[in-house]
This record gives structure tokens, sequence and C-alpha cells, in this order.
């Protein structure tokens, strides 16, 4: 553990000079950008760029967590602490699927949850990299796949863990994870195992374009997930200093996910 927070530090305290765009506000978080200091050029790098972000050591963490303020890791990490406090079930009996686990922040908050066990997947090549590069041996296994099609050597490896909880933070909806991959992972999970993720307000609401709305309240309907918490809460902030809004979830799963309740 002391190791991980090591490594954790050390790609935090990497001098890097970023800069923020001047702008109004008015478009969306999958449009941000900001600009970099790269072997002396200024360099601009959308933040739904992950690998573009991943290859630059500690760009992720100064990016979204120290300047902008990121508080996704901890809110969903302290409602399942609290959730499974209340239901006096040991941290240590959780056995974890980090989808869309990016450079394992995470992952870090996960192991101080006091989970034993942890898989993370995710699709993009640099964020297995960046993992190993900045926080080797926070997971047990890592695996960059498509989660809806993986190798037959990763889905066997993923349906003998035996997982019993899934995180998802900050990774559902736009061009990132769709309700077929949430699916997909959600399925891997056992029967009476913890749900807990974030996703944008938006996203859940009348609004919503992105499949998750009517997934998430369909599988409330049909008695497939029951929300056990949920908290509203500042996931970030935007370019311009406004706040982003997300819903953080912890629920229990009761049956797979059919096919026919995806959007
Ligand atoms: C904003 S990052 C969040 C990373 C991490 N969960 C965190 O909170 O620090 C979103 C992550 O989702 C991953 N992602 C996007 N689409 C995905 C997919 N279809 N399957 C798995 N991961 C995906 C991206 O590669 C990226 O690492």
């Amino acid at each position: 553990m002391e190791s991980q927070e090591s490594f954790s530090d050390a790609a935090r305290s990497v001098r890097l000079d970023v800069r923020l765009p001047r702008h109004n506000g008015d478009f969306d978080q999958d449009r941000e950008f900001c600009s970099v200091l790269v072997d002396g050029t200024w360099r601009d790098i959308r933040f739904h760029d992950y690998a573009g972000i991943y290859r630059i050591p500690g760009l992720y963490e100064k990016l979204f967590h120290d300047i902008l303020d990121c508080r996704s890791p901890d809110v969903v990490g302290k409602l399942l602490k609290e959730q499974i406090q209340r239901d006096g079930v040991a941290p240590s009996s959780l056995r974890v699927l980090d989808l869309g686990a990016g450079n394992g922040l995470v992952g870090e908050q996960m192991r101080t949850v006091g989970a034993d066990h942890l898989v993370g997947v995710d699709i993009t090549p640099e964020a297995g990299t960046a993992v190993e590069r900045d926080r080797p041996g926070t997971y047990d296994a890592y695996y960059v796949t498509d989660v809806t099609d993986p190798p037959r050597e990763v889905a066997d490896a993923l349906a003998g863990a035996r997982l019993n909880t899934m995180s998802c933070v900050a990774a559902l909806g736009y061009d990132d994870i769709p309700p077929s991959a949430f699916r997909a992972a959600f399925n891997l999970i056992g029967d009476g195992g913890w749900i807990a993720f974030t996703i944008k307000d938006r996203f859940l609401s009348a609004d919503d374009t992105s499949g998750f709305a009517a997934l998430i309240s369909a599988c409330e309907r049909e008695h497939v997930l029951t929300v056990r918490s949920s908290e509203h809460y500042r996931h970030r902030l935007d370019v311009a200093g406004n706040p982003l809004h997300y819903v953080a979830i912890v629920g229990t799963k009761e049956r797979d996910i059919p096919i026919d309740l995806l959007p």
C-alpha cells in the first residue's frame, strides 16, 4: 500500500504547465480542452483524448483533480463504504471490477475502502500503460479490452474472478462507456453484489440522449438493480469554473440485465 501511495504522489508531483482556454463555458464536457507545455511547445489536448492525456505522466491528476477539483472517486468510495458498513459487510470481502479504470485513481480508492481483490478494465491501451507506470500493483489484474467482446482468455478470467462489486466512475455516456458495455460488466457481477457508479445528472433526466436514463430506470422497475443510496454532487469544475453535477449511485444487483432492457 505504501508503494502505491508513493507512486501516486510521484505522478502528482510532476511539474506540468497547463492552461485552460478562455471561453464563455457554453460547450459540453466532451469538447473541453487544455493547453500543455510539452518539450517547449504548447499543445492543445481534448479532455476526452484519454490516450493523449495518459501519455503525459501526472497530467490526468493535475488537470482533473488539482485544477478542476474532481471529487468523483472520493464520493463513490465514501458512499460505498457507508452502505456496506450499514449492511455489516466486511470491506475485505469485496471483489471489484473497475470499469473504465483509467490510470487507477478509482482502484486506489477501492483499496482505501478495503477491497481485497481488484480487477480493472479499460478500452484505451494508454490507460493500461499509465496504470503500470503510475500505480503498479493497485490492480490484481488489468485488462485493456472491450468488455462487450473480450478475447476468450480475458472472458474466462473475468468469469472466474468471483466478482461481487462493480465500480464505474466518470466514464458513462458521451463517447465513453455505452449502455451495452455497462450491461456486460454488470452481468459479470454475482447476484446480490454491489454496483457503485457515477453519471452526469443530465444522463438520468428526461433530456437524456445517452440511453442511461431509460436503462437505469428499467433496471429499477424490473428489479434488476435496487438503489440503496445516491448522492447528487459536484463532480468537478468545467474550464470556465462552473460546477458539473453528477449522481453517485450505490445499489445491489438482483439479477443480470436482460438484453431487451438495452435502449
Ligand atoms: C474520465 S476517465 C475516468 C477514469 C477513472 N474511472 C477515474 O475516475 O479516474 C474515462 C475512462 O473510460 C474509459 N472508457 C471509455 N470508453 C470505454 C469503454 N467502452 N469501455 C471501457 N472503458 C472505456 C476511457 O479510456 C477512460 O479511461
